[in-house]
């Protein structure tokens, strides 16, 4: 690929755990990211995940392999990143406005320089008329909405989710969802989301990258090559349920080889 943005060469990662037992997170992974490219990353839990985000974000170093970023290798936190996790951990005590831009104040900026563009986001995540409100006055789904729009404030070029929606219930991840693809077409970030709900995987990325169980290895990346804009009726194309099947059996073919893999380990 010509247009690499992120570059993921080979990358493992081993834990060593205080029980002294040796966790091989993640093995030999390999793919590129383009600029402005929606990535779903889709694979059981466990699989190492979350190891890799934080790897590339440059929050956890490799044992092995290189990640860069724009061009220029990642070796400590990178810059000009957001990142949405399962629980949006917002301050209690801070209003949402407030919220939404306590990373201008982390970083030691100014925040009314913020306000309008604070302002632009709540709209955009659809939360007018709550920016006095109180975390705990929200529903989960709207404080998850509060957690993009923080994440978006300083203007990433990537955005990094780690199973955002996993913790809403069906309807509210359907629409969430919807509009997390009106936010990326409006703002074009190159958007990195781990889940495990194939749907999602599909409704969202340009292409699904499938992990294996653990050690973590790449399965498949698998173009989701639908039309976009995509609204809910994508659903209804013959491909989107093509792909859907195509990585139930990917999905379900790792846990095959568990299987088999637990049925050699007892004859033994
Ligand atoms: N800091 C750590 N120390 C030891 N083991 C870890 C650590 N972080 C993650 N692991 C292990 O690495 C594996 C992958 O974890 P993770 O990346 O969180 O998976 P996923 O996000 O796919 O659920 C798991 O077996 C987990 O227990
Ligand atoms: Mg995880």
């Amino acid at each position: 690929m010509d247009q690499a943005y992120v570059k993921i060469d080979s990358v493992s990662k081993v834990f060593d755990t205080f029980s002294g037992d040796r966790v091989v997170a993640i093995k030999e992974i390999s793919f590129d990211i383009r600029p402005g490219e929606f990535i779903s990353i889709l694979g059981p839990s466990g699989c190492g995940k979350s190891t890799l985000l934080r790897i590339i974000a440059g929050l956890l170093k490799p044992t092995g392999g290189n990640v860069s970023v724009g061009g220029s290798p990642v070796d400590g936190p990178i810059k000009g990143i957001g990142f949405v996790f399962q629980k949006a951990v917002l301050f209690d005590w801070y209003k949402v406005l407030a919220n939404i831009l306590a990373p201008v104040e982390l970083a030691g900026l100014r925040k009314r320089d913020y306000v309008d563009k604070a302002y632009e986001l709540i709209r955009l995540v659809k939360l007018e008329g709550f920016e006095d409100k109180y975390p705990k006055e929200l529903s989960g789904g709207m404080q998850q909405r509060v957690a993009i729009a923080r994440a978006l404030i300083m203007d990433p070029e990537i955005l990094f989710m780690d199973e955002p929606f996993g913790a809403l219930d069906a309807l509210t991840r359907d629409q969430l969802n919807l509009e997390l693809l009106k936010i990326w077409s409006e703002k074009r970030k190159t958007i990195l989301f781990v889940t495990h709900n194939i749907p999602e995987a599909v409704l969202l990325g340009d292409r699904v990258v499938v992990f294996s169980e653990r050690p973590g290895t790449i399965k498949a990346i698998i173009p989701i090559d639908l039309p976009r804009p995509r609204t809910v009726e994508v659903k209804k194309d013959k491909k989107f349920g093509e792909l859907e099947v195509e990585l139930y059996k990917l999905i379900a073919g790792a846990h095959e080889s568990e299987i088999e893999e637990s049925k050699r380990k007892g004859r033994d």
